[in-house]
Order: structure tokens, then sequence, then C-alpha cells
């Protein structure tokens, strides 16, 4: 694929207030998200869930594409359609998780690095035949009294910028996340996680131009500046959406063709508001790229527990899921109200 064909794919991930569907948790944590309803952990369900969400009528108005996780990119339908296909004739993109998740990061006080390095060229290879067009890596950042270490930074933003190197020689466009942490146990506040989105972004963008990324065939994947969940601070959209702002234009370069941010353990309306607030200031103080979502939890919660294992609420699941689809896509326009939370 050609270095505009990947420019392309970005900038169609990102525009019109479209966001993307985060549906790439593995096994592990999609089976956590299971157990407290006591749905079965099972890849039937699994499957059956995912494609709950796949064939909400209408989700291409709102979702641009959708992160897989690789269980899924393998799967199909009742009617034996592929999801992935079920993607593309919805008017989405398909996309695949490619880290290998989080370990212990060595010589450092129980900070985590990302691994999935070994081999990416050939699964990079091995996705893109299979119809993906951009992927995903995550790396974590945990704000403690005295974390992040430089070299927990150092190391997730190298890999990261590897990753994003590899995927673009071969025809995937990266979405690069690095995610502080707002639910790591810690009382950060506001402050501390402006300081801390400081000196990840600035290590992060080091390393992608030494690497050589193209920063418009990316798109990055922040957290938003909020308090610990532990603190008694409490953050207003308009705080959020201020730190927020500052920090991204400090150290995003303009020439990224978008932003989609992850809710990181926001509750659904929060996620909502605050990006919302974020395209209000990003109005008034201009801004070089799209600010939409990249949403989790905060686009399915709501689904999962309507869903709760049975196709029997498959319509009720999906109007819970087009809901959250809708008035994300209306945040990112700058064109979500509270009282949009109330109408049915
Ligand atoms: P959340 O929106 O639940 O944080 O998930 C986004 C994501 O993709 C995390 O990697």
């Amino acid at each position: 694929m050609n270095a505009q064909t990947l420019v392309e794919v970005a900038r169609a991930m990102v525009s019109g207030g479209r966001g993307l569907l985060a549906a790439d948790e593995s096994v592990a944590t999609e089976n956590r998200r299971f157990a407290p309803l006591h749905i079965p952990e099972t890849e039937e369900m699994r499957r059956s869930f995912r494609e709950m969400l796949l064939t909400a009528p209408g989700v291409g108005k709102y979702i641009s594409g959708v992160i897989l996780f690789d269980e899924t990119m393998h799967e199909n339908r009742y009617d034996g359609v592929s999801l992935v296909q079920t993607i593309v004739d919805n008017g989405m993109i398909p996309g695949i998780k490619l880290d290998k998740g989080l370990v212990p990061q060595a010589l450092t006080e129980g900070e985590q690095v990302t691994e999935g390095l070994d081999g990416l060229s050939a699964r990079v290879a091995a996705y893109f035949k299979m119809g993906a067009k951009f992927a995903k890596w995550r790396a974590v950042v945990s704000i403690g009294p005295k974390t992040p270490s430089h070299r927990a930074l150092y190391a997730n933003a190298h890999a990261l910028a590897r990753y994003a190197a590899i995927c673009q020689a071969g025809g995937l466009v990266p979405i690069v996340e690095m995610e502080i942490l707002m639910d790591s146990g810690h009382d950060h506040s506001l402050e501390t996680s402006f300081a801390v989105h400081e000196r990840a972004l600035r290590s992060l963008f080091d390393a992608l131009a030494e690497q050589g990324v193209s920063f418009e065939a990316m798109v990055l994947k922040p957290s938003m500046v909020v308090p610990g969940e532990k603190s008694s601070q409490k953050a207003a959209p308009r705080q959020v959406a201020d730190a927020t702002m500052t920090v991204l234009k400090r150290w995003v370069p303009s020439a990224v063709s978008g932003v989609a941010f992850l809710s990181g353990g926001q509750g659904d309306e929060e996620a909502t508001a605050n990006l919302s607030e974020i395209n209000s200031v990003a109005e008034r103080v201009g801004r070089p790229w799209p600010l939409t979502f990249s949403y989790g939890r905060a686009l399915q919660q709501a689904a999962l527990h309507a869903w709760n294992g049975s196709d029997a609420n498959a319509k009720v699941a999906q109007a819970a899921f087009l809901k959250r689809a809708r008035l994300n896509m209306l945040a990112a326009l700058g064109k979500y109200t509270a009282e949009m939370e109330h109408e049915t």
C-alpha cells in the first residue's frame, strides 16, 4: 500500500465526527467483563456479543472503524459471513490489536512495558491479507510517588515507535496508544496527570520521529487529562478540556491525521461530556486535528448490561450501543448537550 493510501485510511478513521469502536479486548479481559454478569466465559458468547454490536442497524453512521482481537478476526456470523466482512459491509474499516499485552518492566518500581515486536512484520502481513487496514498497540503509564520513570517512558515510546514503523512499512495505519492510567490505584491530581502527559507525549513523538514514522499516516490514541480515580478532586469537563487541549497542542505535531481518545475507566456520560467540551475548546483555540473517540468500555458497557448473555436482548442492547455511538459522534462534532442523554 502506498503512503497516500495510508493517509487516506488514517483520515477516514477520524473524519466527520465518526470514531472507533475498540472491541479488541483479549480473551482474558473480555471474560473479566462477563464475569460479574455471570455470562458464560466462552468463545461463543464473546462472538455472539460482538456480532450483536457489529450488526447494529446503521452503526456505520457513527463508527468509522472497529479494532478487533485476533479471535474475532477469524470468526463468522451465525449465517456464515465473516465478522471482518460484516464490518466492511456496514461501511466501517477493520483493524487489529497487535500488541501482546503488558509485562513487568525489569528494574522499575512496578511499571509495565508492552510486548509484541518479535515476528511483528509477519503478523502485519498476515492481517493485511485478511483485510485489516489499521492496527493498535497500547502502552500504559502508571502514576505513583516515584513513577513514571524515565526508563519506562523511554522503553514504551521506543516499542510504540518500532510498532508504528513496522505497520506503515507493511500497509497498516498504526493507532499509537499511550494511556496514562487514571485507574492504577493512585490518587494523583489533574495537575500531576497534566505533567505526566507532557513527559509521555514528548518521549513518544521523539521516538516516532527517530524511527521515521509518518505522522500523517498514524492516529494518536491518548488519554484525557483527568485526576486519578481515587483522588478527591473532581474535574469538570471544562478543566479536563482545557488541560487536554493545552497538552496536545504543545506536544502533538499538527501533521498527525487525527486524535481518537480512549475512555480509560470514565463513566459513559462523563467520557461523552469530556469529548464534547474538548471539541468546544478546540473550536475556540484552534485545532490542527480532528478529535474523536476510540472507546472500549464507554461504548460497550451499557450494551453489555442490556444484552446480559442472551440474544433475546439483542435489540435493546443494540439500541443502547447506538445511543452511545451517536452521542459520541455528536460530541466529536461539538453538537452534544447533556439533555440528549434523556431523549429516547
Ligand atoms: P477504553 O475506552 O475502555 O479505555 O478502551 C480503549 C482501548 O482501546 C484500550 O486499549
